[in-house]
């Protein structure tokens, strides 16, 4: 079984001080650093690119950084990120013509690859590339803004994405993302998810460390 990762969402950071807040979220218990990238096309909002994944990079952060491409087209930015510094890069299938190039691409690179799916998405686009997957990410709302509500079916569809994973036999991770709470992160995990994408729950509270804490209490 996989140990619990809390991802945190920069997307809801402190821009005007993100390398700070990057660090104080990482010293309070963070695993991952959450990269929300936005394109204005294949999401409605904009965020930031691949010299603001670089600039983490110098600035000293050296956590694992999750870079969720929500940009059409992917490729061209899948080269740019792997050198940026990313570790791990997700992409939406509906974004790119060809999926298992896109696939090798970050694998080619040097990264995790991951495939992000939307509330929308059958979980059947994974059938023919789950092998060459090292996770899913599975939207729990639809992409484009932090601190929207958690869309309940998703958990069912987490538990029939974690049968497709056993019956396989191969080692992927399943992250979740979108409206993760305290009130509601354990049963995402019990669903069978064990990477946990929270933007709002964490940036948008006081205490970073009491917030990710209060969060891995409810893993154990
Ligand atoms: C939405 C992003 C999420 C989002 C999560 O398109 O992919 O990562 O920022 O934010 P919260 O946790 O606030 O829903
Ligand atoms: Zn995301």
């Amino acid at each position: 079984m996989h140990s619990p990762l809390i991802a945190p969402s920069i997307l809801s950071a402190d821009f005007a001080r993100l390398g700070q807040d990057v660090e104080d979220v990482l010293k309070a218990g963070a695993d991952i650093v959450h990269f929300d990238v936005m394109d204005n096309h294949y999401v409605p909002n904009l965020s930031f690119g691949p010299m603001i994944c670089e600039a983490l990079r110098k600035y000293g952060i050296t956590a694992d950084i999750d870079v969720h491409l929500m940009v059409q087209p992917v490729d061209s930015m899948i080269q740019s990120f792997a050198e940026a510094g990313a570790s791990m890069i997700s992409f939406h299938p509906e974004a790119t013509m060809h999926l298992d190039r896109s696939i090798q691409l970050i694998k080619d690179n040097g990264c995790k690859a991951g495939l992000a799916l939307n509330p929308g998405t059958p979980l059947h686009v994974l059938d023919c590339v789950l092998d060459k997957l090292d996770y899913v990410l599975l939207m729990s709302v639809n992409p484009g803004f932090g601190g929207q509500s958690f869309i309940e079916s998703t958990l069912s569809k987490i538990t029939q994405l974690k049968q497709m994973i056993i019956t396989s036999g191969l080692d992927i991770r399943i992250e979740v993302d979108g409206g993760i709470k305290i009130n509601n992160i354990k049963s995402v995990w019990e669903a069978g998810a064990d990477m946990f994408v929270a933007g709002s729950a964490i940036f948008n509270t006081d205490n970073y460390a009491d917030s990710i804490s209060a969060m891995k209490n409810q893993l154990k």
